[in-house]
């Protein structure tokens, strides 16, 4: 009797440590399941993150507000999080950084429906949330291909992302040579040509903004006209030579930029005029209503004055109250209020 109590009490504990280890190994399993979704694919760890989301698919979260390049904290790491989990190679910094950048522009590169900008809002929001559902498709490096930094035979920096809307395009900082912007329309605006030339086109974010600041003037009475927008690399090449002809390489190159160093190429660019300059595009345009209203209002478009009379020594071009260029209203507003360059503003983001 006592030997068979003894038999069937071995058997019980016996049972209970097999279902525990397996109860154990079932536990491992699921952290192990939990954590390789959101391991980054460059193998970065997630150190001295402060949110306390889990990796678990369904529970990392996309925030609501919109957010670009520089911005700072928790809402950037939680989208960095979720892009992680979507398959882009970058790093939770909790900052908007160039690879955050690299990572929307690659996603809406890759969806008809959303402007191509780097910045995160509400409709990236929504397509972010359809690609986790696996309600729309699209390929990590599609849309943009992540490349190595590359300089001009002259020392400039030509940037891996083109269609940025804050690209920084200067005497340091040029565009690939072979861009051509995918998205360029021709905006419904009042040009003083009729034909329909390259030069009319921008790219569609910056002809949408366009077209709103036009109507805005014509309802003050105040009648611009679009002189001068896409311009390819080739084109450039044109113009730069003959600038160079006319005036001698240096001088030329304070008010014509060389071939790749022109936010022309960019499509974010137009240069505009009025009547009473003769469409030309003068410094005399500044002081005219129509230059007088742009100073005062483009940024509402998001527009910035690009060459200001005052940021000559930083811009490295001469005064041009004519040549807009779209940078998106949060930028554009910080830009004009604070009179500081593009290149100043952008230093601030670092
Ligand atoms: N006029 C500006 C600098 C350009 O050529 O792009
Ligand atoms: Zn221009």
């Amino acid at each position: 009797m006592y030997k068979k109590i003894m038999i069937i009490l071995l058997a019980v504990v016996l049972m209970g440590m097999i279902t525990g280890c397996d109860v154990l190994n079932k536990a491992d399993d699921k952290a192990a399941n939990k954590e390789s979704p959101a391991e980054p694919a460059s193998g970065d760890s997630d150190e001295g993150g402060t949110s306390n989301m889990t990796t678990d698919n369904h529970q990392v979260e996309l925030p609501e507000e919109s957010l670009q390049k520089g911005d700072n904290g928790d809402a950037v790491q939680q989208l960095q999080a979720f892009l992680i989990v979507l398959g882009y190679p970058i790093e939770k910094t909790s900052k908007y950084d160039e690879k955050t950048v690299w990572a929307i522009t690659d996603f809406q590169l890759q969806q008809d429906s959303l402007d191509n900008t780097g910045i995160y809002d509400e409709a990236v929001r929504s397509k972010l949330l359809a690609a986790q559902e696996g309600a729309l498709t699209f390929e990590v490096e599609k849309g943009l291909p992540l490349v190595e930094t590359k300089q001009t035979d002259r020392g400039s920096e030509i940037t891996g992302n083109p269609y940025e809307i804050l690209v920084l395009v200067n005497k340091h900082h040029a565009l690939p040579e072979d861009f051509i912007p995918e998205d360029l329309v021709i905006p419904e605006i009042r040009f003083p040509f009729t034909e329909d030339l390259p030069k009319k086109q921008m790219r569609k974010v910056a002809a949408d903004a366009i077209e709103e600041m036009f109507a805005a003037a014509d309802k003050e009475g105040l009648t611009l006209f679009g002189q001068s927008g896409y311009r390819s690399y080739d084109r450039q090449v044109a113009i730069f030579a003959a600038n160079v002809e006319k005036n001698g390489e240096e001088a030329a190159n304070t008010y014509s930029a060389r071939p790749g160093e022109s936010e022309h190429q960019s499509g974010l660019t137009m240069d505009v005029t009025n009547a009473e300059v003769g469409f030309d595009l003068v410094i005399a345009f500044g002081d005219t209503p129509e230059g007088k209203w742009l100073q005062e209002h483009a940024a509402e478009y998001g527009f910035i004055i690009r060459y200001p009379e005052t940021k000559v020594d930083i811009t490295e071009y001469q005064y041009e109250p004519w040549h807009i260029r779209y940078v998106g209203k949060k930028a554009a507003t910080e830009i004009m209020e604070k009179g500081i360059s593009l290149e100043e503003y952008l230093d601030g983001l670092k």
